[in-house]
């Protein structure tokens, strides 16, 4: 009577990690490579032509994907953001998103792009049922643009992404994520704001990170978002909105003269790492449990070592389940811990982590 032994199974309990956290969003890395060089996130001078990025084969396939996928949904995984690098630089993704946006348990799929590829991609993503896009503009202003771009970007094709992404009509709406750093791009922070009023379009103000170690991140050059919104303020009164989920990143505002919302991600001033139930798997199949991680594990050995077995997705839920229960990561709270001892904060920056193009926003 095995089936009726499993019938009445009580369903698995989801994981919460050390710190009572449950398992909630998924974040994967799609692509390595990205068509631009913003030197805060792949700096020309590391990421030239002889770096060797992942090859198609070192990279997870879509059958992969999904299969990790299903399995965090099992795990109470109910959000997907789909990330890079440039993730529309990875072949078909529409066929990803369709896989994944159908997945039991999912239901939102997210991207996170730079723009460009928008107006070729977006009625397909929407189609395949991607519900949001967010996209990454640092500045209206075509020379500082170029310049956080590393001299690859070009700001009209991005703003005709974001023109075609709002076109598409997705029903989550369209962001624009904007890194702030001081003395780059802060003083055109109104101008990206003013063109995005009244148009639906949210625009979040994100504090400059110490991801990776290969931006030279200082204290020195973040913009805190409590300067940031009483700069704002006394242009456009503003007032706060209450999270529309538990431990949403950014702390949303609306203007109090109807033009919109906007957000604050404030990960260094104001770290949220208390309710961050995300994962994020890099394009070649290792899972971390924080965006400032130093080792991840590697899905992608389990996977194409039991290819042909049938017990692999109840493996690889087992697998993630225990790193879930293990994970006790806080790294944006240990970082500001004692503000009375800023050195701590530096050498935790200090250690080996890994890059934001590799692991995704
Ligand atoms: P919504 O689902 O639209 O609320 O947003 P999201 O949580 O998917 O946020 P998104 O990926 O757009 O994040 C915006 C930015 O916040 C990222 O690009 C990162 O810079 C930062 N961020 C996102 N998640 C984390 C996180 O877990 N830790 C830290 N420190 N920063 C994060
Ligand atoms: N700090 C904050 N945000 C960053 N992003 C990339 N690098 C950093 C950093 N060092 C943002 C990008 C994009 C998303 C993928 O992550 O601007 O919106
Ligand atoms: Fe590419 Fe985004 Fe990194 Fe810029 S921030 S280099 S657009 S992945
Ligand atoms: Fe989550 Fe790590 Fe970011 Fe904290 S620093 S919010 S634990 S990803």
């Amino acid at each position: 009577m095995e089936d009726d032994h499993n019938s009445r199974a009580a369903p698995p309990v989801p994981p919460v990690d050390q710190l009572g956290r449950p398992l909630r969003d998924l974040r994967i890395s799609v692509m390595d490579r990205c068509n631009f060089r913003c030197p805060y996130c792949m700096p020309e001078a590391t990421y030239h032509e002889a770096f060797r990025f992942l090859g198609p084969k070192e990279r997870l396939d879509f059958d992969e994907i999904e299969q990790v996928a299903r399995m965090a949904a099992a795990l109470g995984v109910t959000k997907i953001r789909l990330t890079g690098g440039e993730p529309l630089l990875r072949p078909g993704l529409p066929d990803l998103v369709r896989r994944l946006s159908v997945l039991p348990g999912i239901d939102d799929v997210a991207l996170t792009t730079n723009g460009v590829l928008l107006p070729r991609f977006a009625p397909a993503l929407r189609q395949a049922g991607l519900r949001r896009v967010t996209v990454s503009l640092d500045s209206p202003d075509p020379a500082v643009f170029a310049h956080m771009s590393g001299g690859r970007g070009d700001l009209s094709a991005v703003l005709k992404g974001i023109d075609a992404a709002c076109a598409a009509g997705f029903e989550g709406g369209v962001k624009i994520n904007t890194v702030v750093q001081r003395g780059v791009n802060d003083a055109g922070v109104p101008d990206i704001l003013a063109r995005f009023r009244h148009t639906g379009v949210t625009v979040r103000l994100i504090e400059y990170m110490d991801v990776g170690n290969r931006n030279g991140w200082a204290r020195t050059d973040i913009v805190p978002s409590s300067e940031l919104r009483a700069r704002i303020a006394a242009r456009w009164p503003l007032e706060p909105l209450p999270p529309r989920y538990r431990g949403e990143v950014a702390r949303r505002y609306r203007y109090v003269d109807g033009a919109g919302e906007i957000g604050f991600v404030s990960s260094v001033s104001e770290p949220f790492c208390g309710m961050c139930a995300r994962a994020r798997l890099s394009s070649d199949g290792k899972l971390y449990t924080c965006l400032f991680a130093t080792t991840g594990t590697d899905l992608r050995a389990l996977l194409r070592a039991q290819a042909h077995d049938d017990d692999t997705g109840q493996r690889l839920r087992a697998v993630l389940s225990r790193i879930w229960r293990h994970r006790a990561d806080r790294y944006s709270e240990e970082r500001t811990r004692q503000p009375e001892f800023p050195a701590s904060g530096e050498e935790i920056s200090r250690r080996e982590k890994i890059e934001m193009h590799y692991i995704g926003g």
